[in-house]
């Protein structure tokens, strides 16, 4: 299991020692790879939608996922980022959308145990799948807001990635400035202008950079033994090794520069499948030892 801290923690640090960011960015950051199997080849996706979200939002994180691996898009692009995860011992994982289910009616409550992942996540079961679960902005998930999402396995440590299933919840109206962030203010820290979200959906938005972190974290480490900084029990990943960065310039509550759709306002730093714009975060680059940003 792995958690992200995001937000919170980042600011934290910075109030405890105020050029931890800066540290961040001028030492080496080095994920030892512990030698463990990877998530390399072909991909299945399944989306489990766990409460009520719209066929527009639906459409948002589907063509994120489907982005990963297409080149059609302009670069910089949501493939363009996802390349990043090559340079991971192994080759390429290349990630599509497979089936999809939606449990409007919310069949074990409103309120969810760690526990509730896994046993959702066996909706799905088949060889090189990553079964995703997406909480709507009605649900509360034990730890939600300490962390923005999970990821974890069932069935053992193999290569042909039985099990492997990851967890995001949408943090609209339940942790917004933690989860959704830099689209909402931050609870703690220095404070910068939200930026506008590039689907108009803050909620959405957020859960596409905390989808983004967990395909990433669990490709470079699905069995908490790949790549990863600390302790195994919590681990700084791919993405989560970058927290906080989007941009070139990043500081503590700052984002970066990202660039700016002039009729929107809305930032981005990804072009993707449909015409579609995305934030992404920073991930970690094994060849540079540093945390990589699209622009
Ligand atoms: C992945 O799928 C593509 C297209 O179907 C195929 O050409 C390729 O050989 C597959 N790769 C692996 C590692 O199975």
């Amino acid at each position: 299991m792995e958690f992200i801290y995001r937000v919170a923690t980042l600011f934290l640090l910075c109030f405890i020692h105020p050029c931890f960011s800066a540290l961040v960015q001028e030492q080496p950051l080095v994920l030892k790879y512990h030698n463990g199997a990877l998530l390399k080849g072909n991909f299945t996706v399944n989306l489990i939608w766990y409460g009520k979200f719209t066929p527009a939002q639906r459409s948002i994180v589907v063509d994120f996922i489907n982005s990963l691996s297409s080149t059609r898009a302009a670069v910089p692009s949501v493939s363009s980022w996802w390349k990043t995860t090559e340079k991971y011992k192994g080759g390429s994982s290349t990630l599509t959308v497979g089936k999809q289910v939606l449990f409007e009616n919310y069949p074990l409550g409103k309120i969810l145990k760690s526990p509730h992942l896994p046993a959702l996540a066996s909706k799905f079961n088949g060889v090189n799948t990553i079964n995703v679960i997406l909480t709507a902005k009605d649900v509360a998930v034990e730890g939600f807001c300490m962390r923005c999402g999970t990821h974890g396995s069932t069935k053992g440590v193999s290569a042909s990635a039985r099990g492997v299933f990851l967890w995001v919840g949408n943090s609209e109206t339940q942790c917004p400035g933690q989860c959704a962030w830099p689209f909402h203010q931050p609870i703690y820290g220095p404070q910068t202008p939200p930026l506008v979200a590039p689907n108009g959906d803050v909620g959405i938005d957020g859960m596409i950079i905390n989808i983004a972190t967990l395909l990433a974290n669990t490709v470079t480490n699905p069995f908490n033994n790949g790549y990863f900084q600390g302790p195994a029990n919590a681990p700084l990943e791919a993405v989560s090794a970058c927290t906080g960065i989007f941009g070139s310039g990043s500081y503590s509550g700052y984002p970066g520069r990202v660039l700016v759709e002039k009729s929107t306002g809305a930032s981005y730093n990804a072009n993707a499948n449909n015409g579609r714009k995305y934030l992404l975060p920073a991930m970690w680059d094994p060849q540079t030892l540093a945390c990589k940003t699209l622009v």
